[in-house]
């Protein structure tokens, strides 16, 4: 039996559902236990490609899956998507869902998008609702998905958010108010639509956990957009490190045993919110065009820089992981130039740590360490130890700095393009 976590140790788009795809394999349960449809996860099976944003990537290994308590969901976006992966073969019978999820309204949305044009700094959020959603957990005024099945409660709660929303649409925001008699009857349709696969989460992992499967935590985001360890306010309303899965499905935190940190050869970013490495030149544009670096959820171009040693350093110590996963080191072959960071200068003093307050983050300036590239085509390769002389050496630059091992490499994005070194 193994009880592991998969989490993204940068700025999100690390590769993680690829990685989680390729560990699949040998897991019974795939859960994913934070965040909500921000999420974009893309998987490519020979000529296939599959999106995820709120559906577990398991499912294309036909393997059970479970959507934990700590998700915010977004019932209509998950039937799309369900449609799209059914349609691509998927057994959407082997996806059950937290009857605790609380679920995104159609005015978390609204406000997502009216807050962000009233904020003098832009957070750059993906519109999916996933800040209002996860507010209204905190401040007690949420929806759950167990509530559409005790349709007074639900009514009253929503009566009540509607009630207050609507004035703030109307008077604060000048936005259209949004009417009580559709939503209601749309969320009970859509309920009648997911009933079968709504469970008690709680239950269903334990039980796994019993019986010794092999359970498999997928994270989304990545850890800073923590919203406690990333670069506040610039990050997701969710905590993402892998402490989470424990909070998120109900699992307890001394069941879990492994950390897998994926993290790409270089850094991306996409919204707002301070980027040390940031390329805003050639070598930018350039890992950008061959890293077909734009977002799967907004289709944004994402922000490319050099691989950033110092924050990882700090993703790797609030995640506890234990493994790393090293993936699009394909896509550095052939730079004319090669950098990492491995420490930074802030009020002209160096220092090797990664600063809390966003203000010091927008102010360091990075202290570059060229480091030699290799020409080779990698990305057919299987086997470690004849990767190029200076790729391996790039490996062991990020091992020894960070003090722990890569375990997996990815060089493509197909799932046969991955190997255990
Ligand atoms: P996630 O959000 O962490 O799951 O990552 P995304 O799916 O948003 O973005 C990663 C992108 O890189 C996807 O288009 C993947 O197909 C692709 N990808 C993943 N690993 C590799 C790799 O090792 N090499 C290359 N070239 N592409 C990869
Ligand atoms: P995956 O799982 C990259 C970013 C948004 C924005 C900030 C807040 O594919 O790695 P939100 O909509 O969550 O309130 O937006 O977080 N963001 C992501 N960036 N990958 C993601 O997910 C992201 N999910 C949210 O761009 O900057
Ligand atoms: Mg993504």
């Amino acid at each position: 039996m193994s009880v592991s976590v998969s989490v993204g140790i940068q700025w999100g788009d690390e590769g993680k559902a690829k990685i989680v795809d390729y560990l699949s394999e040998n897991s019974d349960l795939v859960v994913r236990f934070q965040g909500g449809a921000n999420a974009g996860h893309t998987v490519y099976v020979g000529e296939t490609k599959y999106v995820f944003h709120l559906v577990p990537t398991g499912v294309i290994h036909d393997k059970k899956c479970l959507v934990g308590a700590g998700v915010v969901f977004d019932i209509a976006a998950y039937l799309e998507e369900a449609k799209d992966l059914a349609e691509k073969g998927a057994d959407m019978a082997k996806v059950f869902i937290d009857e605790r999820v609380h679920l995104v309204m159609p005015y978390h949305k609204h406000l997502d998008a009216a807050r962000e044009s009233k904020r003098n700094n832009k957070i750059g959020t993906t519109n999916r609702g996933i800040g209002p959603t996860y507010s209204d957990r905190a401040s007690r005024n949420g929806i759950r998905l167990s509530d559409l099945a005790h349709p007074e409660v639900f009514s009253c709660k929503l009566k009540e958010n509607l009630d207050y929303l609507n004035f703030m649409f109307k008077e604060y925001y000048d936005m259209p108010v949004l009417d009580y008699d559709e939503i209601y009857k749309e969320y009970m349709e859509l309920f009648e639509k997911i009933k079968p696969n709504v469970v008690d989460g709680v239950t269903l992992i334990n039980e796994a956990h019993s019986k010794g499967d092999n359970i498999l935590f997928e994270g989304a985001q990545g850890t800073l957009l923590d919203i406690d360890y990333g670069t506040y306010p610039y990050v997701t309303s969710s905590n993402t490190i892998a402490a989470t899965a424990s909070i998120g499905s109900g699992l307890a935190f001394n069941k879990i045993k492994k950390v897998f940190g994926v993290f790409k050869a270089y850094t991306t970013r996409v919204g707002n919110g301070p980027f040390p490495t940031e390329l805003d030149n050639a070598n930018g544009e350039d890992i950008r065009q061959r890293g077909k670096e734009f977002g799967a959820t907004t289709g944004r171009p994402r922000r490319c820089g050099w691989l950033d040693l110092v924050a990882l350093k700090h993703t790797v110590m609030v995640n506890g992981v234990t493994d790393l996963v090293l993936t699009k080191v394909d896509i550095l072959s052939g730079m004319k130039e090669l950098k990492i960071v491995k420490k930074y200068i802030l009020d002209g003093k160096e220092i090797a740590y990664f600063p809390s307050h966003t203000s010091d983050v927008e102010n360091l300036e990075m202290v570059e360490e060229d480091i030699a590239c290799w020409e080779e085509d990698i990305s057919q390769m299987k086997d470690f130890t004849k990767l190029p002389e200076a790729c391996k050496k790039y490996i062991k630059v990020i091992e020894d700095f960070t003090g722990v091992n890569i375990t997996i490499v990815s060089v493509g994005p197909d799932r046969e393009q991955t190997f255990f070194v």
